[in-house]
């Protein structure tokens, strides 16, 4: 079993990441949590703690039972982030946030359709909406999977958003481009009724997606 200080590479590499969010403006506070894959479970932010106050001792590590090893108390999110690495083998790194624009939309509980391709770097051609359910519960954490089916990304039903990626790095740009579409998705239905992508389109932008990266 790790002990506190083991994994000290992607302890550090953790706190940067929550600390980055507040930074880009998808959280606030002790708001949403982030976790990232370590050896045979994975390392997690604490319940309740502002990332600004947040040092590499205090991540907790916890194995894919939900076993905690640490000296703090887990997020309350540990379920929804154990449930995702257990059922997605490609997720190295997970953000839970309480984005302004996306939790806009997630208290209307809408989901994000096909009206800009871009939707499709949530691996889909929406991004759905997960029904609502008390947060850190197992009800929510279900809820969550069966939105995430197909996606690396989610709405939370009068919550906030879920992302994940292969690595910290893509966990919180995924979550930054979920808060953009929101954002965008918003300001186009305040001029009117946006039009939107054929299935065709935007099976088109899903299929080069695949290698979309630099030389
Ligand atoms: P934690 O501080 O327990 O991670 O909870 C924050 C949150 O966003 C719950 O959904």
């Amino acid at each position: 079993m790790p002990a506190p200080r083991d994994h000290a590479r992607q302890r550090a590499a953790l706190v940067d990441a929550a600390r980055a969010l507040n930074g880009l403006g998808i959280n606030q506070g002790s708001s949403g949590n982030v976790s990232v894959r370590a050896g045979e479970g994975f390392l997690i932010t604490p319940t309740a703690l502002p990332y600004d106050r947040t040092r590499p001792g205090d991540l907790v590590w916890m194995d894919l039972d939900g076993a905690p090893r640490g000296a703090r108390k887990p997020s309350s999110e540990w379920r929804i982030h154990r449930d995702i690495y257990a059922a997605r083998t490609g997720a190295g790194a997970i953000v839970h946030a309480h984005a302004p624009f996306a939790t806009t939309l997630a208290c209307l509980r809408m989901d994000i359709p096909r009206f800009h391709y871009m939707v499709a770097a949530a691996g889909g051609e929406d991004i759905r909406c997960a029904p609502y359910a008390t947060y850190g519960t197992q009800r929510l954490s279900g809820h969550a999977l069966a939105a995430l089916e197909g996606r690396r990304a989610c709405l939370l039903a009068n919550h906030g958003m879920v992302a994940f990626g292969a690595d910290l790095d893509r966990a919180l740009a995924l979550a930054v481009e979920v808060e953009a579409l929101a954002r965008q998705y918003w300001q186009a239905l305040q001029l009117g009724r946006p039009k939107l992508l054929t299935r065709k389109q935007m099976a088109e932008a899903i299929g080069k997606f695949a290698d979309y990266r630099p030389d």
